[in-house]
């Protein structure tokens, strides 16, 4: 009987996740300020109700220069506020509004509206909701461009940044004033997909808000001559997975990969393309000093070749010699010059692998070394699983066959534990 009880309440909980996940059920707010895209709202009510959530819209007055309650209303089956006081003297409860929302956002966010966010000039009834506002809030701003690339609204968006907000991009294109350049708010669906995929991710922590962290992933090529290189397989896919987690969780992530085909379209996410160990070295030296967290995934060749032939090598010789020196660690090397960053080494390992992980660990003064080994199935180069153990000084910690993005998930996991108090 016990057996059964538990089985439905299993198949119970199961079926309140589904019915939970993604914008099921979820109660969005959005804040429309007065911007021509306004009437792209319009969209993005539709396109949120759609997908099984409930709207409610409130707006600026100047938002109903640009847009119609009426319709907004219409579509989200909600009256609209923009006044704190209805007819007859009743009150739209801001508070009330602020608590009901599993998600509110600002969007068109004009460039007046955000100023008064950052700096809580209370002045209308979406400022003073969002200040009630406990839940998550994103903001697209939209504006035109000389106004989106000004230092003080660029200053606007990182101080929302660090107060943990998200910025869903203004995007390029041509705008309300017929200049052509970046200022228009995101798409509907682009706002649709953010806040669906922050949903989802189920990690909504932002816990790395205000902190740098330096990664470098990918190979390194080192060339033997105009046309030819040593490499290996490296994708550079944890090193990707990394530095879109750490992005997600609120941190400048500045991110330096060798050879790889990964794009990102995260705007906080600073890619930095080079090709050789040298350059690798030579480029995360000019940000090191500057962050909190460094990690090191990337699969630097331990050798490159002494020196590059100028022209194609011709096949005139049976054999073949190359001489190989030494690359520069750069992991080493950031660990001799560390002062208050938090160190992440990654070993990959076929033999003895936690007493040489460790030994690792002390050799590059690194706080946390990130273990894997090419003899489980599934983990190393060129997959999309890997499998990993994390040993610290003290502790060592053993995950099963996961995602990429999952083990990312984990690593960054431990670091939170390990840097913020
Ligand atoms: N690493 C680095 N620079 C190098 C070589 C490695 O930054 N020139 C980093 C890698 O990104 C990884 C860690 O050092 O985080 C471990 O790399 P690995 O090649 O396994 O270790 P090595 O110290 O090179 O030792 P060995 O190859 O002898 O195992």
């Amino acid at each position: 009987m016990a057996f059964f009880t538990c089985i439905i309440q299993k198949m119970g909980n199961l079926v309140h996740k589904l019915l939970t996940m993604g914008l099921e059920h979820k109660k969005i707010l959005i804040a429309v300020t007065g911007g021509i895209a306004a009437y792209k709202i319009n969209f993005l009510i539709r396109d949120f109700i759609k997908k099984g959530a409930e709207v409610q819209v409130i707006m600026t007055p100047s938002a109903l220069n640009f847009a119609s309650a009426l319709t907004f209303s219409t579509l989200s089956k909600n009256p609209v506020f923009s006044d704190f006081y209805g007819v007859n003297g009743t009150w739209n409860n801001h508070v009330e509004l602020a608590l009901w929302a599993d998600v509110m956002i600002v969007a068109p966010c004009t460039a007046n509206t955000l100023a008064k966010m950052v700096h809580g000039q209370c002045d209308n009834l979406v400022i003073a909701t969002f200040l009630s506002a406990k839940c998550p809030v994103f903001i697209a701003p939209a504006m035109d461009l000389d106004m989106y690339a000004h230092p003080s609204t660029r200053q606007n968006l990182e101080m929302a940044e660090d107060y943990g907000h998200f910025i869903i991009p203004a995007e390029e294109g041509e705008l309300a004033s017929g200049l052509v350049g970046q200022g228009r708010m995101a798409e509907p669906g682009t706002i649709v997909k953010e806040v669906e995929d922050y949903l989802d991710s189920g990690k909504q922590s932002r816990n790395f808000a205000g902190k740098t962290i330096l990664i470098t992933a990918g190979p390194t090529f080192e060339a033997i001559d105009p046309v030819r290189y040593i490499g290996n397989h490296s994708s550079g896919k944890m090193g990707f997975a990394l530095a879109e987690e750490a992005a997600k969780r609120g941190a400048r992530v500045i991110l330096i990969s060798g050879p790889s085909s990964l794009q990102t379209q995260n705007k906080n996410i600073e890619l930095h393309r080079v090709t050789s160990a040298k350059e690798m070295f030579e480029e995360v030296f000019r940000y090191y000093e500057g962050v909190d967290v460094a990690i090191a995934s990337a699969a630097v060749a331990d050798y490159a070749p002494k020196d590059v032939a100028l022209e194609k090598i011709k096949k005139n010789e049976d054999n073949l010699t190359i001489e190989l020196v030494k690359n520069p660690d750069i992991l080493g090397t950031m660990g001799e010059r560390k002062t208050r960053q938090f160190l992440v080494g990654f070993a990959l390992e076929t033999q003895n692998e936690e007493v040489n992980a460790k030994s690792k660990l002390e050799k590059k003064n690194l706080d946390m070394i990130v273990l894997n080994s090419l003899r489980d199935e599934g983990a190393g180069f060129q997959k999309d699983t890997n499998r990993i153990k994390i040993l610290t000084a003290d502790a060592m910690e053993e995950f099963e066959l996961k995602s990429k993005e999952a083990v990312a998930q984990d690593i960054l996991d431990f670091v939170e534990k390990k840097t913020l108090k």
